[in-house]
């Protein structure tokens, strides 16, 4: 039985910085976030969009009534809970409607979680094939304002739907996974904001793509030429070119080019949006394939990386007619209704965060074009509203 990602959709919010702006106000050459990094533009979270509602609205762009009643399995996968004990994917099934006979659990393993939650899911649709479990990665990347770190912040959700003979994406087997106790990156329960190893992170990532580069190959037999393309977790779009150059003269020159152009093709997204840590594999893989014409049969190479660390590699294959599954123009629609804001008003709406000392708080979400929303705090209760009910 084939099992794999059967609908694919993605949320950012409605604001975001320019990264040229973004560096003439640090002082820094413009070329720096635009080439070095490779961001143009970076999402910011108002306070009134928290993991809960991006990955809400991102479920939103994809689920239909058949989901709603076929879904029996919510994985919230998120390093920027809203809760030590209750998960944000109890919230996300009572926002969405669903089915009430679905499991909801909360997933945490840095830019990894939502790697390892289609696996989960794989092994639950193995057991239970009739049904449909409903994978989230959610994030807010915060690291500070003036931060080496800042230039590589971002906001946003990508939803997937994982089922039998699904319609986008089958999940092969062999995948290679590896974990190591390391401090590239971490943050402490009482921070809002990241602490990282900025150097340390980058030669992790790719050492760990490396390693799980290497046993791919031997478990699998397969190489560089039978990849159409590899994703790779993008913390910003340098990082997996990195990555991917340590490995490409494994292949002939045609070869080559194809994982550089395809390659390109997967950071347009990100390239736009910035680090969704969770979710960031997966809308390079959405950036790919609906920006770029694979044909169906394609095998996709995804590496996941989540530091700590956790990284995996394991690929996929386009299904039959896979484009017509995907919903390219609202996700373009998206894009373009979204409003640049100044870097004076980027560093208000970053500092403008939830009371910590449990008092309550009502915001106006009248600004804000969600659908889904934060609109406060009540008794130490977050209260989230869905416009459409
Ligand atoms: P930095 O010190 O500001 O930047 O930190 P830099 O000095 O290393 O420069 C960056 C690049 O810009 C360099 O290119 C420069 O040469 C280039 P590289 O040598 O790396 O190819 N550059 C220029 N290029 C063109 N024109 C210019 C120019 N000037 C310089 N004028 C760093 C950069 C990424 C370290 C920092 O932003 C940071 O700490 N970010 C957060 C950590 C991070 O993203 N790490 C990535 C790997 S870990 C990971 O992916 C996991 C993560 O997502 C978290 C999770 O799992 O939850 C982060």
């Amino acid at each position: 039985m084939k099992i794999g990602i059967d609908k694919i959709g993605f949320y950012s919010p409605h604001v975001y910085v320019d990264m040229e702006k973004l560096a003439e106000a640090r002082g820094v050459e413009p070329a720096k976030f635009t080439i070095g990094i490779g961001q143009s533009q970076m999402a910011i979270a108002p306070i009134t969009q928290d993991s809960v509602t991006l990955a809400a609205n991102a479920a939103l762009q994809i689920i239909d009534e058949e989901d709603r009643e076929k879904i029996d399995f919510v994985i919230f996968c998120s390093e920027s809970g809203i809760d030590h004990s209750k998960s944000g994917g109890v919230y996300v099934h009572q926002l969405l409607g669903l089915n009430p006979h679905a499991r909801a659990v909360e997933l945490k393993q840095a830019c990894y979680a939502a790697t390892a939650g289609i696996q989960m899911a794989k092994g639950h649709i193995a057991l239970n094939p009739e049904s449909k479990v409903l994978v989230l990665g959610t994030d807010i990347a915060r690291y500070g304002l003036n931060t080496p770190g800042e230039s590589t912040q971002g906001a946003g959700a990508v939803a997937m739907i994982i089922s039998a003979n699904p319609h986008v994406m089958e999940l092969e087997q062999h995948n290679v996974y590896l974990t190591n106790d390391i401090m590239d990156f971490w943050r402490p329960i009482y921070s809002d904001k990241a602490f990282v190893d900025g150097k340390f992170s980058n030669e992790q990532y790719i050492l760990f793509f490396n390693k799980v580069w290497e046993v791919y190959k031997e478990k699998s037999g397969l190489e560089l030429k039978d990849m159409e393309a590899i994703c790779y977790h993008l913390p910003y779009t340098k990082m997996g070119l990195k990555a991917l150059r340590t490995v490409l003269d494994e292949a002939s020159e045609e070869v080559q080019e194809r994982l550089l152009k395809n390659y390109q093709t997967s950071t347009i997204y990100n390239r736009n949006v910035g680090n969704i840590y969770t979710g960031s594999l997966y809308l390079s893989l959405l950036s790919l394939l609906e920006n770029a014409d694979l044909e169906d049969g394609s095998r996709i190479g995804m590496f996941s990386y989540g530091s700590g660390a956790v990284g995996e590699f394991f690929t996929g294959v386009l299904q039959l007619n896979y484009r017509d599954y995907l919903i390219k123009e609202s996700h373009q629609q998206l894009f373009n209704k979204r409003e640049e804001v100044t870097v004076e008003k980027y560093e208000e709406i970053f500092e403008d965060v939830l009371p910590a000392d449990g008092s309550d708080i009502e915001l106006d979400i009248s600004k804000d074009p969600a659908t889904i929303c934060l609109s406060g705090v009540v008794d130490n209760k977050r209260q989230y509203v869905n416009k459409n009910r």
